[in-house]
């Protein structure tokens, strides 16, 4: 029986984060966590988070059979085999491949929290298969939002709200700090159910936000769509030896 789990809350991205001894669930909903979590559903075999689009290049470099994912202002840099759409990958094009990825926040952040027991990514379409298996290492979990380019993002902070509405439902007596407590309350506005949380006022809340509105403009709606499916994928990426694998 899992009680007592302390919960905390990043909102915001930092420099560093103090997550030794820590489960962290790190979220970039729109769109390098639900991106990482479509490739393995899609049959990738891992996924190799790297920060700058030097490092992606060098390891494709060095290692020709790898795919090369990732964006730059949303989009992907031209020599790329894939941007960072969720959409994009077809089991038959990259069944068993490894995939490197490189993106503006999510991947960035990632290297800032290898010090973490546990690191597995988050998002709406995996909603309930994360929170279960942070819980179940019985550690304090650290809800990570990648944010926007340095700042504060909308959809990792009310994915991060799904997330402790979700535990707090799962689970007893959780021990939330004050910024977890405030975003779980920020959350009745949308919702005060974790079973009725909808793709749909998920979806129309992503599309009015800064990135939102930024994917929109680029041609990338149907990715924040595909973002807003609840609990479509039952698949965690767990951060092992320098590669996400399910
Ligand atoms: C990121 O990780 O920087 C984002 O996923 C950017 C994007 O929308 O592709």
């Amino acid at each position: 029986m899992i009680a007592n789990l302390r919960i905390d809350v990043c909102a915001y991205p930092q420099t560093d984060y103090d997550v030794l001894g820590r489960t962290v669930i790190l979220i970039d909903v729109l769109r390098a966590s639900t991106t990482i979590i479509s490739a393995l559903s899609q049959g990738i075999r891992s996924v190799i988070p790297v920060a700058t689009l030097g490092a992606a290049r060098r390891l494709k470099r060095d290692n020709p059979g790898y795919l090369l994912a990732g964006e730059r202002n949303g989009n992907p840099p031209d020599d790329f085999d894939f941007g960072n759409s969720p959409l994009a990958f077809k089991k038959q094009d990259i069944d068993h491949k490894e995939l490197i990825l490189t993106t503006t926040n999510g991947t960035h952040i990632l290297q800032k929290v290898i010090n973490a027991a546990h690191i597995y990514v988050g998002a709406f379409i995996n909603l309930d298969a994360v929170i279960i298996r942070a819980a179940e290492q019985g550690l304090p979990i650290s809800l990570i939002c990648a944010g926007n380019n340095g700042e504060f993002s909308a959809e990792d902070a009310l994915c991060a709200a799904a997330m402790l509405l979700g535990l707090n439902t799962k689970y007893d007596a959780l021990q939330l700090t004050d910024q977890a407590q405030w975003m779980l309350y920020a959350l009745r506005g949308i919702t005060n159910a974790y079973s009725e949380l909808q793709d749909q006022s998920i979806e129309s809340f992503m599309k009015q936000t800064e990135h939102g509105h930024h994917l929109s403009q680029l041609g990338y709606t149907m990715d924040i769509s595909f973002a807003s499916r609840i609990n479509h994928s039952t698949v965690v990426p767990d951060f092992v030896k320098g590669k996400l694998i399910k």
